[in-house]
């Protein structure tokens, strides 16, 4: 008997990468596992949905754009993580319950090099760009790594309530502030939609006032050499795009639902890369 049913739920979810990743994994370690599936969910048929879909015998789900603070509001339970950045990304049905928490955080931190939590973010000033849900779950991770958090979002009142909420000290920047004191930060991330869709950007930071030991990353992984990281590079400084974020996050999901730890291997990678 095949058990353990899991899908990604997203509106749209055609572009998640989400089953490329769990079936590479459910297929290499030979688990008796129904394939990962992607179901697209509209925002207004959310809690309905998930109760048809623990009917139909699932056990676990991923949570992606725009649905994962429906989750949040959906779960019965929720861990620490989840209450911090009031997201859920991954949810998991067992004992009549709906369990709700959020493993973007130690995506996060799982896809930097040790070289970089040490001579980067511990101690070091890190500025995040944006204020959405991603910026919570990178603030979250960056705050558990010891790092010094600024931010600068469009919106700035986001900021101020992110801070209130998080209750993490955080320094809101404005946009002048942001450029004026950019070569303070040793580690830059930004986790806006800036750079997602196609089409001329309007530059988010000034790289030429950064220092050149000043890593930036960014979390789009696609194409491989973001805008983003495209500018950065321009000032000589160091990049790396989200997609081992994307798969260190599915495999947190992995361990939870199935208990075991899948391999990050250069064939998943390979299978990925999509420029
Ligand atoms: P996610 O869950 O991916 O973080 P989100 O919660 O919708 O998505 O957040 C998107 C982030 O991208 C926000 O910080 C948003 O800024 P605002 O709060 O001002 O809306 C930021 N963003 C989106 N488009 C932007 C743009 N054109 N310029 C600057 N920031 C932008």
């Amino acid at each position: 008997m095949l058990y353990k049913k899991t899908a990604v739920i997203g509106h749209p979810v055609d572009h998640s990468l989400s089953p490329t990743i769990h079936n590479h994994w459910i297929k290499n370690l030979a688990l008796n596992i129904e394939d990962y599936k992607k179901i697209d969910v509209h925002p207004n048929e959310f809690s309905d949905e998930i109760d048809n879909l623990i009917d139909q015998g699932y056990y676990g789900l991923n949570v992606t754009v725009p649905l994962k603070e429906l989750a949040y509001k959906k779960a019965d339970r929720l861990s620490d993580v989840s209450k911090a950045t009031k997201a859920v990304n991954t949810l998991v049905f067992k004992n009549g319950q709906i369990f709700g928490t959020n493993t973007d955080p130690v995506g996060f931190e799982s896809s930097l090099a040790k070289n970089i939590i040490e001579n980067k973010i511990k101690n070091k000033k890190c500025l995040v760009l944006g204020a959405g849900g991603s910026a919570r779950a990178i603030i979250y991770a960056l705050d558990k790594m010891s790092g010094k958090i600024s931010a600068y979002n469009r919106t700035e009142e986001k900021v101020v309530l992110l801070k209130k909420q998080m209750k993490i000290n955080i320094e809101n920047l404005d946009a002048t502030e942001v450029n004026k004191k950019l070569e303070e930060f040793s580690f830059i991330v930004n986790t806006t939609s800036v750079g997602l869709s196609s089409g001329p950007q309007k530059d988010l930071v000034d790289f030429s006032n950064a220092t050149k030991n000043c890593f930036v990353y960014d979390l789009i992984y696609k194409p491989k050499e973001t805008g983003f990281m495209k500018q950065a590079q321009a000032n000589g400084l160091s990049t790396q795009n989200g997609l081992n974020m994307l798969i260190g996050q599915a495999a947190a999901s992995f361990y939870i639902w199935h208990g075991v730890n899948p391999e990050v291997s250069v064939d998943l990678i390979q299978n990925l890369a999509t420029d």
